[in-house]
């Protein structure tokens, strides 16, 4: 594959530089192409996961193993995605993998308790505190419907405060707006790392409020952290007014052993995570307080039924319960996390020596990348800046996902990223190294788009 453009390839100008980059990277991938075409028949687009898409077309990935991807082209990639953050534990994982076939030779539809359940809810409430009780079902979206209606369902009030650009999944997303498939609750929407408006907000509609749901960093709109100022006043505000307080760690628990919320020393009502929990097969989880999740309790009179036929399915119990109790160790988990800082760190530095408009955001072992100067608290400031530049900015995505994978970097075009327990500190090295060579060839461009 070829590597990145040296100075003087670089292009005069970004639209002729995206232009070559896209020819580029269509040439080196005629086989995604032809597959991504075989799937607009019968995918809408050729695509069953928005967050997938990127144009022309996406690679399509082959195989994976430890902290590589290899595509249908034959292409190998060091994995900068990780399944956005579900692939925690690096592609085939021995011990994960293990748990899987021995749960896959006893039979997997079992219509009844697996001996998995409980090592695995006891394995989230040894990490998370607040987890005083939990329950298991799909996917991370799956858990915020079901930590909302739960809310709504105790509370017996009906609406919902959430924050612009969070993404709580594919029917609770509000980045830009609400989503048109998003369920229909009542929302208030306030602003992120806002702390002041954020109370306000929350006090002009605690009547009508069941709960607010936040991200502790908020994960699609560019791992932007929240701060523990504005994180502990939505606390105190929502204990003040009996509102629940929702913390979405799908993205986040991994963070720390504990999660965001260990690190903050916050204590939500309930909590959803997802991803990775189950080793990498489907999952989600919601829990928090005994008393409002022992609602669920079905020998109570007043139980709220909760069916869902793979909520406890076997393999991800199974894979879960040997990656929580055998592989993720708070060693393990806390290099991970280490690494990232030192890449995010490496990142800055970078930039600082280009003097270009970019920064490095992220905590741990997740990072975002942005052609951006000024504070980015929040969607708002995002936008602000991108007013008047967003045609330079998606173009400079663009470049830089085609650089970077031509130099075996697999990155997303939003440049949101993560490394997994088994990303090297070389291929953090190496990583920097292809970000260094971008800003060499691209900064003219850089500087001429934005500046
Ligand atoms: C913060 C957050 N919440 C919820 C979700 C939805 O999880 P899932 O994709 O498992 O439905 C995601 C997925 O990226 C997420 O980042």
């Amino acid at each position: 594959m070829a590597g990145i453009v040296t100075a003087a390839q670089a292009n005069a100008d970004l639209v002729s530089a995206v232009a070559d980059a896209e020819a580029g990277y269509v040439a080196a991938n005629p086989e995604s192409a032809r597959l991504a075409e075989q799937a607009r028949a019968s995918l809408p687009g050729g695509n069953t996961r928005t967050t997938l898409h990127y144009s022309p077309f996406p690679l399509h990935v082959r195989r994976a193993a430890g902290s590589r991807i290899t595509d249908v082209d034959g292409h190998t990639y060091v994995d900068f995605i990780n399944e956005h953050t579900a692939g925690l534990f690096g592609h085939t994982e021995p011990v994960i993998q293990d748990a899987i076939r021995t749960a896959l030779a006893d039979g997997t539809v079992l219509g009844a308790p697996s001996i998995y359940d409980q090592v695995l809810a006891a394995e989230l409430q040894r990490r998370f505190a607040a987890l005083e009780r939990l329950r298991f079902c799909n996917s991370g979206t799956e858990a915020n419907l079901l930590a909302v209606a739960t809310a709504r369902a105790v509370t017996g009030r009906p609406g919902l405060m959430v924050f612009a650009g969070g993404y709580h999944g594919g029917m609770l997303y509000f980045g830009h707006g609400a989503s048109p498939i998003n369920i229909p609750f009542p929302v208030v929407v306030s602003t992120f790392n806002d702390p002041e408006r954020a109370v306000a907000d929350l006090r002009a509609h605690a009547g009508e409020l069941a709960a607010v749901i936040v991200e502790p960093m908020q994960g699609a709109a560019g791992a932007l952290p929240g701060t523990a100022e504005f994180l502990h006043a939505l606390q105190a505000a929502c204990e003040a007014h009996g509102v629940l307080l929702i913390l979405d760690e799908v993205m986040t628990s991994r963070l720390g052993c504990g999660g965001l919320q260990g690190r903050l020393g916050l204590e939500p009502d309930l909590v959803t995570l997802g991803k990775y929990i189950g080793g990498g097969l489907t999952i989600g989880c919601f829990g928090g307080r005994a008393d409002v999740m022992d609602r669920f309790d079905p020998a109570r009179p007043d139980a709220i039924p909760h069916g869902g036929t793979f909520n406890n399915n076997v393999l991800a119990m199974a894979a879960g319960s040997a990656a929580l109790s055998k592989v993720l160790t708070v060693e393990r988990q806390d290099a991970m996390n280490a690494r990232g800082d030192r890449l995010r760190e490496g990142l800055q530095a970078l930039i600082a020596r280009s003097g270009l408009p970019m920064q490095a955001t992220g905590v741990g072992s997740i990072f975002g990348l942005h052609f951006h100067a000024g504070p980015l608290r929040n969607e708002a400031d995002a936008d602000a800046y991108a007013a008047g530049r967003q045609a330079e900015i998606d173009g400079l995505k663009k470049l830089f996902q085609f650089d970077l994978l031509a130099a075996g970097q697999y990155v997303t075009r939003r440049i949101l990223g993560n490394l997994s327990l088994v990303t090297s500190d070389a291929e953090v090295d190496g990583l920097l190294a292809a970000f260094e060579e971008f800003l060499l060839t691209r900064g003219g461009l850089i500087r001429q788009a934005l500046c």
